[in-house]
C-alpha cells in the first residue's frame, strides 16, 4: 500500500484519500483534487489522534458503525472551508443598495412579499450583511414581509448565525454608519446583531447537493464561495436549479471566481460583477403582471 508521505505518523495512503474523497463528494459535492492530499491529512489526522485512532481503517471503520452518521458530520465540517466576513466583496452590497433593494422594498411597502437566500451562508455575516443593508434603506423592515433564509450544510457553523453574536475585532468590517443602525455596543470582547435587524434572517441546514424542502421564489440568490469548492457538473446543475428557483427578474450573485455556465446560462444573464439576472420578464411591470408574489 503507497503511503502519501513516508513520516507521517498516521500512514494515509492514496486509497485512504480517494474514500475519503468520495465520500464528499457523495455526501456534500465537495470536489478533492490530489493535489489537496496534504491539506486533507492535516485536518484528519488531527481528529484521528483526538479519537485516539492510529489507522484510516479503524477511523472508516468508526464511520461505517452505528453512531457513524455523528463522526460523518465532522469529518464533512473538517473538509469544508467556512471562511467569511461582513460585507465580504463590498460591491456586492452596493449593487443591493443602488440598483436592486429599492425596488424590492417598495414591493414590501406595497404589502408584497420579499425573499433572500444566503446559500451555503457559513456563520452569517453574508446574511447580516444583506440585513444590515435593508436596514439602512428601510428602518422599519423587520415590519415588513421581508426575510433572509440564511442556509449552510454544517450545523457547527451556524450556531454562530443562530446566536448574533460576534468577535468585537469583526465591527471592523462593517461600514460606520451601520454599525450605528444595527449592532449593540461590544460587551465582554463580543457585539451583537441588533434585534429588529436578526428579526430578518431565519437560519437553517439545507445541503445544496441534495433534495431541497420545497420553497418559494426568491428575489436575490446569494451562493458566493461555495460552488468553487464542486465540480463543473455539479456546478452546472446547481446554477440550473437556482435560476428556477428565482422570480423573473431576480438576481443571483456569486463568488468572485465563480461563474455561471451551462444551461442555466439560458435564463441568466449577466448584471454587474457576478452578478445575474433573471432573464424572463421584460420589465419590472410585467413580472407584477405576470404574479411575482403568488
Ligand atoms: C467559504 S464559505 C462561504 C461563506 C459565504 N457565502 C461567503 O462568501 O463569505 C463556504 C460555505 O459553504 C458551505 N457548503 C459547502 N458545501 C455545501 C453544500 N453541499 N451545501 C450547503 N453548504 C455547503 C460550507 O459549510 C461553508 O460554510
Amino acid at each position: 500500500m503507497a503511503t502519501v508521505a513516508r513520516s507521517l505518523d498516521i500512514p494515509f495512503s492514496a486509497e485512504d484519500f480517494d474514500r475519503v474523497a468520495a465520500l464528499a463528494h457523495d455526501r456534500i459535492g465537495l470536489h478533492l483534487e490530489a493535489h489537496k492530499r496534504d491539506l486533507v491529512y492535516g485536518r484528519l489526522a488531527k481528529r484521528l489522534r483526538k479519537l485516539g485512532l492510529s489507522s484510516f481503517k479503524a477511523y472508516f471503520d468508526l464511520l461505517a458503525d452505528a453512531n457513524g452518521e455523528v463522526e460523518e458530520g465532522e469529518l464533512l465540517s473538517l473538509l469544508t472551508t467556512n471562511v467569511t466576513h461582513f460585507f465580504r466583496e463590498q460591491h456586492h452590497f452596493e449593487q443591493m443598495r443602488d440598483d436592486i433593494f429599492p425596488r424590492l422594498i417598495k414591493h414590501a411597502q406595497s404589502g408584497q412579499r420579499v425573499r433572500l437566500w444566503s446559500a451555503g451562508c457559513s456563520q452569517g455575516q453574508e446574511a447580516y450583511s444583506l440585513a444590515l443593508t435593508i436596514k439602512e434603506l428601510c428602518p422599519n423592515a423587520a415590519q415588513l414581509d421581508i426575510r433572509i433564509l440564511a442556509t449552510d450544510v454544517d450545523p457547527k457553523v451556524l450556531k454562530f448565525g443562530f446566536r448574533g453574536q460576534y468577535p468585537e475585532a469583526e465591527l471592523d468590517g462593517i461600514p460606520k454608519r451601520l454599525r450605528q443602525i444595527g449592532t449593540t455596543k461590544p460587551k465582554g470582547g463580543f457585539f451583537e446583531i441588533e434585534p429588529t435587524t436578526r428579526s430578518l434572517v431565519t437560519f437553517g441546514e439545507l445541503n445544496l447537493v441534495k433534495p431541497w424542502p420545497t420553497r418559494g421564489s426568491f428575489d436575490v440568490i446569494f451562493c458566493r464561495n461555495v460552488a468553487i469548492y464542486f465540480d463543473k457538473q455539479t456546478q452546472e446543475k446547481l446554477w440550473m436549479r437556482f435560476a428556477k428557483q428565482l422570480r423573473a427578474g431576480a438576481q443571483l450573485v456569486v463568488g468572485h471566481s465563480e461563474r455561471v455556465t451551462g444551461p442555466a446560462t439560458a435564463f441568466l444573464s449577466n448584471d454587474g460583477v457576478t452578478s445575474y439576472r433573471k432573464s424572463d420578464a421584460k420589465t419590472h411591470d410585467d413580472i407584477d403582471k405576470t404574479g411575482r408574489n403568488k
